[in-house]
């Protein structure tokens, strides 16, 4: 299974941080914030990773992470994702590279305790789809919300007002090889954007999407309180913990 880590994007809600620079370029305690999402696709055995840069600054990507030394690998691909399209528009960047293949996907954003090696094998074993992992937040409508009956998610609304539950679509998805086709056919939201909740409300329709609770921690590092939650969190227990 390929990785794509998705990196583009403005960064806004973190002006003026990321006026000169790119978001996942800034600092979570002492690595990049980049470093986080890599780990975790690494971590989960998946070494053939494309990494969906944009905005400010993306050449410095290659300075920092060359090929992957740090990280054990050979090799990383990079694409460049122009403006800020949405989620969805800059995995669909990736399309030409995955030639069909099944994909595991990680915010630029997002970092976590633990693993997610459960559930890519999981996914693996489930053979067609897509597999969401979920986690309970205090402030769900910051996030993509998903409601479930027993253990089947039935929708995903996209920063609700008055949320269903508090359990929020964490920045890791995994698809079958007809996530292309699914992108191609999406409409802008309100917002202008490609949502990745779209992509997931498909596969819900599909009746091939599955979901797994994360065990330990989960933040993303996107605005000036979860940044400085996500080096807190780095500092006092560490991050990507295999076991
Ligand atoms: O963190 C999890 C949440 O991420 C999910 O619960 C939501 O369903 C999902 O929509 C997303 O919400 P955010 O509003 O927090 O996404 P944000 O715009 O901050 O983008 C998250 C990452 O996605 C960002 O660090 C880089 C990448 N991205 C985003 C956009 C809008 C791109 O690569 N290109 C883009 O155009």
């Amino acid at each position: 299974m390929k990785g794509v880590i998705l990196a583009g994007g403005l960064g806004t809600r973190l002006f003026p941080l990321t006026k000169i620079t790119n978001k996942h370029l800034l600092p979570v305690y002492d690595r990049p914030m980049i470093y986080y999402p890599i780990q975790t696709l690494v971590n989960a055995g998946i070494d053939d990773i494309m990494i969906v840069t944009g905005g400010r600054k993306s050449g410095d990507f290659l300075s920092l992470l060359g090929n992957g030394r740090d990280f054990g690998l050979k090799h990383l691909n990079y694409t460049y994702q122009e403006g800020e399209g949405g989620i969805a528009e800059a995995l669909g960047l990736a399309e030409h590279w995955a030639q069909g293949e099944s994909i595991a996907v990680v915010l630029g954003d997002n970092l976590i305790e633990k693993n997610i090696n459960k559930a890519v094998a999981d996914f693996k074993a489930q053979g067609k789809g897509a597999k969401i992992m979920l986690k309970e937040v205090h402030d769900p409508q910051r996030f993509g919300v998903a409601t479930l009956e027993g253990d089947k998610v039935t929708r995903i609304i996209e920063k609700p007002k008055n949320p269903e539950s508090n359990l929020a679509v964490i920045g890791i998805y995994m698809y079958d090889g007809r996530v292309w086709d699914i992108i191609h056919r999406l409409e802008p939201s309100d917002r202008g954007e490609l949502e990745i909740t779209d992509v997931n409300n498909w596969f819900i329709e599909d009746g091939t999407m599955t979901c797994e609770v994360l065990d330990g921690w989960w933040t993303d590092a996107g605005t000036f309180e979860s940044l400085h939650a996500a080096a807190k969190l780095v500092a006092e227990g560490g991050a990507n913990k295999v076991d």
